[in-house]
């Protein structure tokens, strides 16, 4: 027979049900201010997107028009599926008449878009990724959408630069991410810890789940796309040469950043998407995907390198710029960058003596 609960586990279960992400937000910032609340109200209208596109996505194999691809190459001259599109207006939506969010730039949108009925109360923007993973939607694999939010300076923006954004990622005020698995799992940060939320589907509501998540400072995995293997420098070959060689590593890959990234958060080690020969600047953007993970790693006691330069340092020249990302334990990110600093030092050297026996 089970054993009766004791009032205390009760009492545990009581408090935990109870500890919601907006709870949670106003409990971290210790104050009831009018920011405080603001911070609050923003999250848990991230929160309802993300319940929504979770929904989306449950029933997506039985709804017609969920699958599959749009007709549309998006900014960064990549196919869009109809989910992408989905999820970019969901994230509109539940802004709209809020009074919360002036603009919103995402990965779907060439430029920023603003809710103007917002502006005159808001000073926040919000950066995102609607979905990450896209090539998992048609294959009912994990996926993410990814988001920070920045304060804002200008309130108006004739030419979509959003030249305010262009701000190194120290500048965040909040970063998070929402993984698709087999549960709906939020994670965030307002620069006091990292914390996750479960989404309790009897509820509606995310519960807390685990706090002050804290990276182990080295960890088995490595997670990155081996195709690439011969357009990478050599340095990024080096170093998947040494995990072959060495015992103690694990290669795991999924395809979705925010999947591969969890499972790095909460076990240690690194991901990878470099540069490659041909794309320096990799894949992965900077404001919207590399720059709130790395947030959120530097607050668990992880690290987020481009392999030269902190990501929360890099300062964009664009809104969509791309950005190599290194990120996870910090001795698995300092093992690869010693592969790079190597490599650039062997490189400077042979240029040295190359010009040396050039006659002058
Ligand atoms: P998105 O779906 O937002 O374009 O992002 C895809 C990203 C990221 O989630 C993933 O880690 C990476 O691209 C996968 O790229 P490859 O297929 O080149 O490995
Ligand atoms: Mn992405
Ligand atoms: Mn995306």
């Amino acid at each position: 027979m089970a054993e009766a609960q004791q009032p205390e586990q009760q009492e545990y279960a009581l408090e935990r049900d109870c500890t919601t992400l907006s709870r949670h937000v106003l409990q971290h910032l210790q104050s009831f201010s009018a920011e405080a609340q603001e911070l609050s109200a923003v999250m848990n209208r991230i929160a309802l997107a993300a319940k929504l596109i979770a929904r989306h996505l449950s029933r997506a194999g039985l709804m017609e028009g969920v699958l599959g691809f749009t007709d549309d190459i998006n900014v960064h001259g990549e196919t869009v599926k109809k989910m992408d599109i989905y999820a970019n207006n969901v994230f509109i939506s539940v802004f709209k008449q809020s009074g919360l969010v002036c603009r919103l730039a995402s990965e779907e949108m060439e430029k920023p878009y603003y809710i103007s009925e917002n502006c005159s109360r808001s000073r926040y923007t919000l950066l995102y990724d609607p979905i990450d993973g896209s090539s998992n939607i048609d294959i009912n694999m994990s996926l993410g959408s990814i988001f920070a939010i920045r304060q804002q300076e200008e309130t108006e923006d004739s030419d979509g630069a959003a030249q305010d954004l262009l701000q190194h990622g120290r500048k965040q005020i909040a970063a998070g991410y929402v993984l698709y698995g087999p549960s709906t799992v939020l994670v965030y940060s307002v620069g006091k810890g990292v914390h996750s939320f479960t989404l309790d589907p009897s509820l509606g509501e995310f519960i807390i789940t685990h706090e002050n998540i804290q990276t182990p400072s080295h960890g088995p995995i490595y997670s990155v796309n081996e195709g690439n293997f011969w357009q990478w420098e050599e340095a990024i070959r080096e170093y998947i040469r040494y995990v072959h060689r060495n015992q103690g590593y694990t290669a795991r890959y999924s395809g979705a950043l925010v999947g591969d990234f969890h499972r790095i958060l909460l076990q240690g080690g690194v991901f990878l998407y470099p540069g490659t020969l041909e794309k320096l600047e990799g894949k992965l953007r900077l404001l919207y995907e590399s720059a709130p993970l790395a947030f959120l790693i530097e607050q668990a006691g992880g690290r987020a390198s481009t392999g030269t330069q902190e990501i929360l340092d890099v300062v964009p020249e664009k809104l969509h710029q791309r950005t190599p990302l290194i990120i996870g334990s910090e001795e698995d990110v300092a093992l690869v960058q010693s592969f790079i600093q190597q490599w650039a030092e062997a490189k400077a050297e042979k240029e040295m003596m190359r010009r040396s026996r050039v006659p002058q």
